[in-house]
């Protein structure tokens, strides 16, 4: 595992930059054009036939989206990278590039529910494309699911309400040798954390719109991996769906990208404390975070991942009304879904589970409905464990 942190934040101000090309200019322009002009016949002929580099339209290219997608392709460490509309045009995407109809995907459990809802209502309903749901944990359950038309293994390591993990080594060895591409959604860990290219996974998807961006004001994703699929990607999902991202956009991520490891540590920093806190409390019965020593697969862990972040989950004693009374107290944690910005947001994961799912296959998912979710955000840390204090007083 290569930890790049003490190159990290170079690529993140330097890469895909050329201040020469823009006057000087420190931060490159938005260019909020929709399409480019050309002196002559004979320079957009040559365009179209891959002779010059000059750009034709921004919903193949944009030279603003160009700098984004330089610099997630040097951070993670991949071939190629199309940033998009948004995390699930990612997720669709990397998986519509992939699949054929009747085929056969295997998907961990407790994967980002419409990534699920993807594989299960849409395309296993309109495509008979089935998806068998593994407990990413184990590698031979992923084995035993394997079947002559799998296509696909999509991870999500760790998964963003418990934090399973999978062995992202094993998992890439085994659907190599079978013939499977791998998809990972590697929101949770940003490259800065863990970089799944390095392990032999094929393509990697994020919801920039969380850490990538990191405050809260666009919603983006990013799929980077191999080069032929990124193309394959651009030339099809991208260019046909059309879910591109806007220049302005991709300007506010190269923005907030410039200080993605500054703030990734600041997360963990915070996190690891509030964490060991909650461990000690009382009324605090498990504590999910893969930074902390008790973490059940705190080995693998160590063994590809070199941080954890803001985002952590604990189960509680009490009812449901003592965990409403819980959230609404506290002053610093919003109310909300999502993550990875600069503000902590608190989520209790029943709120949506209890519709879906019965207690059974609540626990057959390792999933509690008294599992409440945080997502460290930039304050103080002794600020918030104040606020969780006085919060988990109403339990
Ligand atoms: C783990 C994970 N993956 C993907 C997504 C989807 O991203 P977006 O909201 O940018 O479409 C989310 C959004 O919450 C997420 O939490």
């Amino acid at each position: 595992m290569t930890d790049i942190k003490n190159i990290f934040q170079t690529i993140c101000v330097h890469e895909g930059e050329d201040y020469e090309r823009f006057g000087g200019g420190v931060t490159p322009p938005i260019f909020e054009n929709s399409l480019f002009s050309f002196p002559s016949y004979e320079d957009i002929d040559d365009a179209y036939a891959g002779k010059s580099n000059r750009y034709i339209y921004t919903r193949g290219l944009n030279p603003t989206v160009e700098i984004l997608e330089k610099k997630i392709t040097a951070l993670e460490g991949t071939e190629a990278t199309k940033v998009m509309a948004s995390g699930m045009a990612a997720i669709t995407s990397a998986i519509m590039t992939v699949l054929k109809e009747g085929d056969h995907v295997i998907a961990v459990r407790n994967l980002y529910s419409p990534a699920h809802q993807f594989l299960t209502d849409y395309l296993g309903q309109k495509f008979s494309v089935e998806t068998t749901y593994v407990d990413g944990r184990n590698v031979d359950e992923i084995a035993e699911a394997i079947r002559p038309n799998t296509s696909i293994i999509y991870l999500e390591s760790p998964t963003s309400l418990n934090f399973h993990l999978q062995d992202l080594r094993e998992v890439s060895r085994l659907a190599k040798e079978n013939e499977i591409t791998t998809i990972i959604d590697n929101s949770y860990s940003t490259p800065y954390y863990q970089r799944p290219f390095e392990f032999g996974v094929d393509l990697i998807v994020h919801s920039g719109t969380k850490y990538l961006n990191g405050h809260s004001d666009v919603v983006v994703g990013v799929v980077t991996g191999r080069k032929e699929l990124v193309a394959r990607i651009q030339q099809f999902e991208q260019a046909l769906f059309g879910g591109i991202i806007g220049p302005f956009e991709a300007w506010l991520v190269i923005r907030g990208l410039r200080t993605l490891g500054l703030r990734m540590e600041r997360h963990t920093k915070s996190a690891l404390k509030i964490a060991n806190f909650l461990e000690q409390h009382p009324k605090v019965t498990r504590v999910n975070y893969p930074g902390l020593e008790s973490f059940p697969q705190k080995d693998l862990a160590d063994r590809q991942m070199t941080g954890w972040g803001g985002l952590l989950s604990f189960e509680v004693e009490g009812d449901q009304d003592g965990i409403k009374n819980m959230i609404n107290k506290l002053q610093y944690f919003s109310i909300g879904v999502s993550w990875g910005g600069y503000e902590s947001l608190v989520s209790h994961p029943n709120i949506s589970l209890k519709h879906n799912f019965t207690i059974e296959q609540m626990e057959e998912w390792d999933l509690s409905p008294n599992l409440i979710r945080i997502f460290v955000g930039l304050e103080d840390a002794e600020v918030l464990i104040q606020d969780l204090t006085q919060g988990l007083e109403e339990l």
